[in-house]
């Protein structure tokens, strides 16, 4: 297992278990098997409905809890800094524990002004241990930055072969703020499962396009956040960490960047409508 220390000199496992999409029937069961598999760092989020199946699954599988590594998300509805605290603390609660160890701003709309502070409040109390940020593309993380003065320790954004944030990456570098990819797999679009050019590679050591796909995102500086329900992909997501591609081969899952996202457009204004109105029609 490989870790990043981050700007608050927490160590942070850089394979992380996220479980977004999964619902709250299987997540305990599915966050239990990624700890037997061996997985130290879990990411949820408050707009995923199922941090209480998260925190039930880390109470009840023996590890202790400084063990492992617990990142959630205060999503927009809970923007602004009076709500955004309450909101930690109801997190704290569903996730039955009394601290987080990265706390994330979701998504860069509402007041995350107020969000950011009441983050440094948590942190103050012990409640956070590391602080940080989701989704701020280069404008509004070097806004938040330089407004505030305080360096968010983590930008976890969309990252994979298809889309390797090479640009941003700089700059989020300059700041010292450690990048995490969600979506590793791209979800699984353009048959990233079966392309050809990982494929060819993946023969060579053995590996699998999934195994490829993460260590290419691991060796490019970024941790990473691979989802599965199924507990054998789980332990083959898991198996990266003994085998280096080389300059060659990094170079040519370079060549598939296309430099965009294949979800989201920040900058859509349907898009940043549909955002703020989501967790509207779950709740
Ligand atoms: N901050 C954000 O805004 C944000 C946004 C999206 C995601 N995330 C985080 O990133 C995590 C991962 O992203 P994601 O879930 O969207 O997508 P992903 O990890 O790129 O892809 C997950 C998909 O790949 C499949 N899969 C996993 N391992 C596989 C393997 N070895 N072989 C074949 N198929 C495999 C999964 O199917 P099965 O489950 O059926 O195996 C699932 O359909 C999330 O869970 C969440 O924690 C954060």
């Amino acid at each position: 297992m490989d870790y990043v220390t981050l700007n608050t000199g927490a160590r942070m496992p850089r394979i992380g278990y996220g479980v977004f999409q999964i619902p709250p029937k299987e997540c305990t069961q599915c966050v239990l098997d990624a700890l037997d598999v061996g997985y130290r760092h879990i990411d949820t989020a408050q707009a995923y409905f199922n941090e209480a199946e998260v925190g039930e699954a880390i109470a009840t599988s023996g590890i202790p809890r400084e063990e492992i590594f617990l990142t959630t998300k205060v999503w927009i509805s809970n923007a602004g800094e009076e709500k955004a605290y309450a909101s930690i603390l109801e997190s704290l609660k569903k996730l039955k524990t009394d601290y987080i160890d990265l706390l994330l701003i979701h998504q860069p709309f509402g007041d995350y002004y107020g969000t950011y502070r009441a983050m440094q409040k948590a942190q103050r109390e012990g409640l956070v241990k590391s602080y940080g940020v989701s989704n701020f593309f280069p404008d509004r993380f070097v806004d938040l930055v330089e407004c505030t003065g305080i360096v968010p320790a983590v930008n976890q954004i969309e990252g994979h072969v298809f889309n390797q944030q090479v640009k941003a990456r700089n700059i989020y570098a300059r700041y010292g703020t450690a990048v995490v990819a969600w979506a590793p797999f791209a979800e699984g679009k353009r048959n990233m499962f079966r392309n050809p050019v990982i494929a060819k590679i993946g023969k060579q050591y053995g590996k699998s396009n999934a195994q490829v796909a993460l260590r290419f995102l691991l060796q490019s500086g970024m941790s990473v956040l691979p989802k599965s329900v199924h507990k054998a992909r789980m332990v083959e997501n898991f198996d990266i960490f003994n085998f280096s591609l080389s300059i060659e081969d990094m170079q040519s899952i370079a060549a598939l960047d296309g430099g965009e996202s294949l979800f989201i457009s920040h900058t859509d204004p349907d898009m940043v409508k549909f955002l703020i109105d989501y967790t509207k029609k779950k709740n």
